[in-house]
């Protein structure tokens, strides 16, 4: 295959001044990281080790099998929301290896406000879900949770996709034959009990879990009987009594040695082979993503550069290079599998938009996953561009991406804005992972378009009323919120934060992150769906 060769001179200006931007902003990424991890007061240290039990992530530590990658999703999930202390929205989630096996852990996280779920908790729950679902994965519950949030209660509780909606989908889970573990680790309360009784097997941690509908304190306020946790709903009376749990454990390890035999005992998993190649490192090192990829959003480049550094042997096979050029289509192997790349290079016309619509119906009928690598500003607009169809070029591309049925995979690197998002296989586009890089922002459009917008249709209200239009100063003031607010709520961190992706990615991790999905979403079978699109306005 094809080598793509590199134009870029690492000892440029240009290039030292993107590395050092794009390394700032990695290291800022890796500090957010460090204290969504390890920021925890040291009353709830205490309390966890009073409790003899063990930190939430030392438990994955020994469920993992050893020197096998995690794949973390949504660790920064509710960022600077409720008191800017609930990291992660209060669970570690991601996908792991467990006795060989690719399987889907969440896991509370009791030294956040006793492991009770918020709203974006509930969100990252529905997502786990949704993974498992699509990907086939092996579900692991490691249960330590108060419960609803109560201050909260209305968020979390009354609609769809509030938290019923974990329970319900625990059926269906079940109904399609994903087996679904949990550990009773500590507090199972109200709401949470339904995550035991709603799994396959439940392992119960003597002493320390207990699953119970009311806890001892609305029991006494309820009937007047007095009674302790254990007592109530402790190991002995669930795996002798009620029959609610399954396995007895002694403490947290034998709880996750015990799930750990109870996956060994599963029935192998049936991965899809697609043609694994060897897999091989690109010619170019990743971390020369940085150098390339320009500190302002707006400065064009080419995404052949980054295409370079993310694919097996840097080989790309192009697919109508001549034609179409502002979206760059083609073929390669990320760590040995096969996938149809389509990355931005500039606004989507008719043209892009075709080639795009021909190359996705080409991978989904080669049975080929598709990887998005999203830098756009939205479709070009205009009276020429109208005239000959751009809205009915973008809805064969966008009809396309919507009914694809290969597993879809999605890098935001720069720019997500307006339709552009959505052709480019935006977060309702169902990709299995969506992830953005920190440089990149997401909205309708840029703050400054969103705020002559406003101007304009101000303007146009004036001139009907027949007044002038806005004296420069009053229409700066319009703009400026519109602009803060837009550069604030299109940062990469307020969209992780709101879980509208799986997380930020340093550009130099992104094909190893990308080699664990691909081989994730590989568990379920290729399509789920009959192969087949819409109807193309022609
Ligand atoms: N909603 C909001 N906050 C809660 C909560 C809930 N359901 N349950 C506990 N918390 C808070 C506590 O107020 C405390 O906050 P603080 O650190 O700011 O003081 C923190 O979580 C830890 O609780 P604490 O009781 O000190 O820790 P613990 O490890 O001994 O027990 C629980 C944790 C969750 C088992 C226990 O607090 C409990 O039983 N909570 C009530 C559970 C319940 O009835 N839930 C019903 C939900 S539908």
């Amino acid at each position: 295959m094809e080598v793509i060769e590199t134009r870029i001179d690492t000892s440029s200006e240009d290039y030292k001044e993107n590395y050092e931007a794009m390394q700032d902003l990695v290291e800022d990424l890796e500090n957010k990281l460090e204290t969504a991890i390890n920021e925890r007061s040291d009353k709830a240290r205490a309390r966890l080790k009073e409790q003899n039990k063990l930190p939430v992530r030392k438990r994955l530590e020994i469920l993992l099998d050893r020197n096998t990658p995690f794949l973390e999703l949504a660790p920064l999930a509710a960022k600077d929301m409720y008191d800017k202390k609930v990291h992660g929205a209060g669970i570690v989630t991601g996908i792991g290896v467990v006795e060989g096996r690719e399987v889907i852990i969440h896991a509370n996280d009791s030294m956040i406000k006793g492991g009770t779920v918020y709203p974006m908790g509930v969100k990252k729950g529905i997502r786990t879900q949704t993974i498992a679902m699509e990907n086939r994965l092996p579900i692991i519950y490691l249960v330590d949770s108060g419960g609803a949030f109560l201050p909260l209660q209305s968020e979390i509780f009354p609609d769809a996709d509030d938290g019923g909606r974990i329970f319900y989908n625990q059926a269906v889970i079940s109904k399609m034959g994903i087996p679904q573990i949990c550990g009773v680790m500590g507090l199972c309360t109200a709401g949470a009990a339904y995550i035991p009784a709603m799994s396959d097997d439940v392992v119960h941690v003597k002493n320390t879990g207990a699953i119970f509908l009311g806890g001892p304190p609305l029991v006494l306020a309820a009937t007047g009987e007095e009674v302790t946790a254990d007592e109530l709903g402790g190991a002995n009376v669930h795996c002798r009594e009620s029959g609610v749990s399954d396995y007895f454990a002694e403490d947290d390890t034998h709880c996750i040695e015990i799930i750990r035999q109870i996956v060994k005992n599963l029935p192998p998993a049936k991965k899809t082979d697609i043609g694994l190649k060897e897999p091989r490192p690109p010619l170019y090192d990743p971390k020369e993503i940085y150098g390339i990829v320009p500190k302002s959003l707006s400065t064009p480049y080419d995404v052949r550069e980054v295409i370079a550094r993310m694919v097996d042997g840097s080989e790309f096979l192009e697919f109508k290079a001549l034609y179409g050029p502002t979206l760059v289509c083609g073929w390669a192997h990320i760590h040995g599998y096969p996938v149809g790349i389509l990355g931005n290079n500039g606004v989507l016309f008719s043209d892009s938009s075709l080639k795009a619509t021909q190359f996705i119906q080409l991978c989904d009928k080669r049975e080929i996953p598709l990887l998005f690598l999203q830098n756009i500003n939205g479709y070009i607009i205009g009276k020429e561009y109208e005239r000959i169809g751009i809205t009915k070029d973008g809805h064969k591309m966008v009809n396309a991406v919507s009914t694809a049925t290969v597993p879809k995979f999605t890098v935001i690197i720069g720019a997500s804005f307006g339709a552009g998002n959505y052709g480019m296989c935006g977060r309702a586009y169902s990709p299995r992972f969506l992830w953005m890089w920190p440089n990149a922002q997401i909205g309708v459009m840029g703050g400054e378009q969103a705020a002559d917008v406003m101007i304009t249709v101000k303007n146009d209200q004036l001139a009907r009323e027949g007044q002038p239009p806005l004296p420069e100063e009053i229409a700066k003031q319009i703009k400026e919120p519109i602009m803060t607010s837009a550069l604030r709520e299109g940062n990469a961190y307020y969209s992780t934060a709101n879980m509208w992706d799986d997380g930020v990615l340093d550009p130099a991790k992104t094909r190893d992150v990308l080699g664990l999905a691909i081989s994730a979403a590989l568990n379920a079978p290729i399509r789920d769906d009959v192969y087949g699109f819409g109807t193309f306005r022609m």
